[in-house]
């Protein structure tokens, strides 16, 4: 058989399945990575069970890959979902300590899911695969498949930001879950600052670093941990945006703007994303330059994410007031200032707003990368292109030198950026986008997978791995 590449993260995107489109960088991401490459995705099926049922894995097929999923019974969705993985490291990642709701339960349910994942993903595995492992729910994963005797190489990659060890130790247990990454090849981070942040919490916790920076030596076992920062498929997106503006909804969009600028926000309902710090920056924009009433319009885009976590629930109430105070104080019969909508959309129409928008504001408190920041780059007209107004704690922000960089705990700078956007000459924002959009251009999303998988190599030394994973290169069109 063919050596094939298997990813595994907790959501799995299958193509043209039916069920509720699902937002988020991770499923564009692995998509990609996957394209034109004879693999296997595994996770959960976005399912929940009765407790006591046993779980079954589906097999799905389409074209070179196939799906294998997994149902969550109840209480697993509870403790390993809800409440491990979305209380208390999602938060802690975030460097949202206050927010984090930790019980021992959730810790438990956390490393049973772990354990059942290697159980049904074990014996798919043949001695040729390369795993790749995605993102926080599945840090203890490799121990998993390695006490199932599987010397496979292993690669992980976390989506979100990695704090600095005296955050990360504030982790209950935290060896049991970031010091399970030593049991991987190679972990990918998103910037160097992730990166550096996870070497010096090894080290601490008593590892040698090894004959190269980021690598490290671990009870016997050796790790690498570099920065991959994640990108999207920028040719694909400027073409997808390009024919979108000629789209119904796009249309509809514009007339009902009626020569407005349009300010756009594009986030997953997520307090790491900082909507009420823009709502309210929007607001004080608004107040200090009074000569842009009626003249600018802010949609705001937020499907609504973990509706079942009481801080997201309770986020949806608190954005929504903000709105309703600035809409009734600046709007008039004519004109409402926020335009603020719960619905998710396609990625063609995504690109078609980010290409009718004068200005993208993209504010994290913070973010492992964003790549709504991106995608919006790529999606501009190159002879007209909007304004990017990026937060300094996106991981973005370490590329995208062209975007209007601010703090997004800071109002009144917000309120001056989104003015400096708005006022931009033709010549700058063209000079701007044009350095941006090559940036992005030579570092895609297959340059990314094809960076992860090739030190993921490089990190076994094994001439006969190395063989394999240029043939899996080899099989890309
Ligand atoms: N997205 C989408 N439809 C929407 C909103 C967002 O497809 O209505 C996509 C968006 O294009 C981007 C991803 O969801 O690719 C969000 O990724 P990002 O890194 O910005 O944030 P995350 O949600 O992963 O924290
Ligand atoms: C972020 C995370 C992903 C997650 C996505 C959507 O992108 O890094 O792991 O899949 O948000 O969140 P959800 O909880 O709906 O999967």
């Amino acid at each position: 058989m063919a050596p094939r590449l298997i990813l595994v993260s907790n959501r799995v995107n299958i193509p043209d399945s039916k069920g509720p489109r699902q937002a988020g960088g991770l499923t564009v991401a692995v998509n990609a990575a996957l394209k034109q490459r004879e693999g296997v995705w595994f996770g959960w099926s976005g399912k929940v069970s009765e407790d006591g049922a046993i779980p079954t894995p589906t097999i799905v097929h389409r074209r070179m890959r196939t799906y294998v999923t997994l149902d969550l019974s109840a209480t697993d969705f509870q403790e390993y979902y809800n409440g491990f993985a979305n209380r208390v490291l999602w938060p802690i990642l975030h460097y949202r300590v206050d927010l984090a709701e930790f019980n021992a339960g959730d810790l438990g349910g956390y490393l049973r899911v772990n354990a059942h994942f290697a159980d049904a993903l074990s014996p798919l595995i043949t001695p040729e695969d390369t795993i790749w492992v995605h993102d926080y729910h599945l840090l203890p994963l490799a121990r998993e498949l390695r006490a199932r005797g599987h010397q496979n190489p292993i690669g992980f990659f976390l989506h979100i930001p990695c704090p600095p060890p005296d955050i990360l130790e504030a982790l209950p247990q935290h060896w049991q879950t970031m010091g399970a990454l030593s049991h991987y090849d190679l972990v990918g981070l998103q910037t160097v600052q992730d990166a550096e942040n996870l070497g010096r919490y090894f080290a601490i916790q008593g590892s040698e670093s090894k004959r190269a920076p980021g690598m490290f030596e671990i009870d016997g076992r050796r790790v690498t941990v570099a920065s991959f920062p994640v990108s999207i498929a920028t040719a694909i997106y400027a073409r997808a945006a390009r024919n979108a503006v000629r789209s119904g909804m796009v249309g509809e969009l514009r007339d009902s703007l009626g020569g407005k600028r349009l300010i756009l926000g594009v986030d997953r309902l997520d307090y790491s994303k900082g909507i009420p710090h823009r709502i309210q920056a929007f607001g004080h924009f608004l107040d200090k330059y009074p000569e842009w009433l009626g003249k600018v319009t802010f949609l705001q885009v937020t499907p609504k994410s973990r509706v079942e976590v009481p801080e997201y629930a309770a986020m949806n109430q608190e954005i929504n007031a903000l709105v309703g105070q600035i809409n009734g104080r600046h709007g008039d019969a004519a004109w409402t200032p926020i335009r603020y909508v719960n619905r998710s959309y396609t990625r063609a129409a995504l690109a078609g707003l980010y290409r009718t928008a004068q200005v993208a504001l993209v504010t994290p408190l913070r973010d492992g990368m964003n790549l709504v920041a991106k995608e919006y780059v790529a999606a501009q007209d190159p002879e007209d292109p909007g304004v990017l107004v990026l937060s300094q704690f996106a991981g973005a922000a370490q590329e995208l030198d062209g975007a209007v960089i601010v703090n997004p705990h800071e109002p009144e700078g917000m309120a001056e950026a989104i003015k400096t956007a708005l006022d931009m000459p033709l010549d700058d924002r063209k000079a701007r986008q044009h350095r941006m959009f090559a940036h992005l251009a030579a570092n895609d999303i297959d340059r990314w997978a094809e960076r992860f998988l090739t030190a993921l190599g490089e990190s076994r030394e094994q001439p006969g791995l190395l063989k394999g994973l240029r043939q899996l290169f080899a099989q890309r069109a």
